[in-house]
């Protein structure tokens, strides 16, 4: 009798060891031919398709604002003018932030939320209420997937901040989650909606540029003055733990955009490589004490090279830690033009430019155009999106404008019933680099065969169209 408990308890455990493992494989890799490689997971039965997903039209959008530091905070002053939303309910960790926030809407002229919401799980009660249609979340990234996920469970739509999700588990989860519940998931990422981006991708898909074959973003930020200003740290406790591109969808998204990713091509093949943590340490060292942190992880710049199904090339760079001007890139690099944001916008068109006689040596002959130049083909090529809420965006404001403009588009797309600018591949696609980066750098670099989160529809769409009603097309 003892002998078959104890087999029984060993195929029990053999059992379960065994489901733990296909459970990490399903979203894990195998290493093949020095090649890192990504499993995509069958879609289960009672998940559909979220391309082009486009949910009820609703009237007036009620919001429940969960995180009220830095960047929850702007958003309470951008909604107060977005006409077909009002913030119902505020939720953070700390009740001080929630009634900072009150503030900030009484002050505007806004009605106070009418529900409070505080401590660690308050966004659970938020997120359990039947009169609120959208989650917007600006909390520490460790906290977004779980919190997005228990959102989109409760029947609501999610827009989280950047990144997404720090896992590929993460990315997953937040896949299956918004294909099952058929709920929206839209990752809030402002910086494809600053106006040169915006132009620039009018200009790309009326053919100024030709064909796009490169593209290049990044993430080049001093964060030497904010580091403390970080709740309970969870920046700095991140970087310092973790090797890669920890911050990637503001040089990725926008650019990601421009090349029709997930829209007729898609990212196949990626390899990150990192310096060594110089200034990291440094810092780390004069913050918590020198040796309290070991050996600090995140490469004071980390390069990551891409390159695409349709053999595109994309580059993306990460360096919050050096004196290093900011810097988001933004290169779009065509066979008939040229485009580049930082430090000054310019633009190129080739050899339409070209001053005639050239000397081989004359590196001044292929210029830019002037600003003047510049400037009016810029206004020709205005995004249409951008159209008509500019000006009151750049009045708003919000990094220029650019939050303003994400903002009243997930606004927009909501209240009419159309699908949103960004989807729940974009995210998942894009956050993706956090852990995809640090595996190619934990490696040796070694190549990473990306997963496919569309599971095979990236081409099924044809190109990126934000969706705006028929009489403003
Ligand atoms: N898109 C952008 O330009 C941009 C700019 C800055 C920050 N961000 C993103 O916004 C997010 C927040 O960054 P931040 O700078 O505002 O950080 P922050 O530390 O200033 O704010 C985070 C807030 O979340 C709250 N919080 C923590 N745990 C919580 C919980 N369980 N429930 C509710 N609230 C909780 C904290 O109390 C804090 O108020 C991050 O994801 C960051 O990457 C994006």
């Amino acid at each position: 009798m003892k002998k078959i408990l104890v087999l029984a308890a060993l195929a029990a455990l053999a059992f379960s060891s065994c489901s733990k493992k296909e459970k990490v494989d399903e979203y894990g890799y195998t290493i093949k031919d020095n090649q890192i490689v990504y499993n995509t997971p069958a879609r289960p039965a009672d998940q559909q398709s979220m391309l082009q997903f486009a949910a009820e039209p609703i009237e007036h959008v009620r919001v429940g604002l969960v995180g009220l530091g830095d960047r929850g905070t702007g958003a309470v002053y951008r909604f107060p003018y977005i006409e077909d939303a009002t913030i119902v309910a505020l939720c953070d960790l700390m009740p001080e932030r929630v009634e900072r926030a009150q503030g900030i809407l009484e002050e505007l002229g806004a009605p106070r939320a009418l529900y409070e919401f505080s401590g660690e799980e308050g966004y659970k009660e938020l997120c359990q209420r039947d009169d609120i249609d959208l989650v917007y979340l600006a909390v520490p990234w460790q906290l977004h997937t779980p919190i997005a996920v228990y959102a989109m469970e409760h029947g609501k739509h999610v827009a989280i901040e950047v990144p997404a999700a720090t896992s590929i588990k993460e990315c997953w989860d937040l896949v299956n989650t918004s294909e099952r519940t058929r709920k929206h998931c839209m990752m809030l990422e402002n910086c494809c909606y600053d106006f040169f981006e915006l132009t620039c991708l009018n200009m790309i898909q009326q053919g100024v540029f030709g064909e796009v074959v490169h593209v290049e973003g990044s993430y080049c930020h001093n964060l030497d003055p904010y580091w403390d200003q970080y709740q309970g740290d969870w920046r700095m406790t991140y970087n310092k733990d973790h090797h890669g591109d920890v911050y990637p969808t503001h040089g990725i998204g926008p650019v990601c955009q421009d090349i029709d990713i997930h829209r007729g091509d898609k990212m196949n093949v990626l390899v990150s490589m990192d310096t060594d943590a110089f200034n990291g340490q440094e810092i780390a060292d004069k913050r918590y004490g020198k040796g309290v942190v070991e050996k600090y992880a995140n490469g004071d710049n980390t390069m990551t090279f891409i390159r695409t199904e349709k053999g595109k090339t994309i580059l993306v760079e990460h360096n919050v830690v050096t004196p290093r001007p900011y810097n988001r890139m933004y290169q779009v690099t065509g066979t008939k033009g040229f485009a580049n944001k930082y430090p000054n916008e310019g633009l190129a068109l080739g050899a339409d430019m070209v001053k005639a006689p050239v000397a081989y040596d004359d590196l001044d002959a292929e210029e830019y155009m002037s600003d003047a130049e510049r400037d009016a083909l810029m206004a020709l090529y205005e995004h249409p999106i951008a159209k008509g809420i500019s000006e009151k965006a750049k009045e708003v404001g919000g990094h220029g404008g650019m939050d303003f403009i994400m903002d009243y588009r997930l606004i927009y797309c909501l209240h009419h019933g159309l699908p949103l600018d960004q989807d729940v591949y974009d995210a998942a696609e894009w956050s993706s680099l956090v852990e995809l980066t640090e595996v190619s750098i934990n490696h040796g670099s070694m190549p990473i065969v990306m997963p496919d989160f569309t599971r095979g529809e990236w081409n099924k769409l044809d190109g990126l169209h934000f969706a705006l009603l028929e009489e403003e097309n």
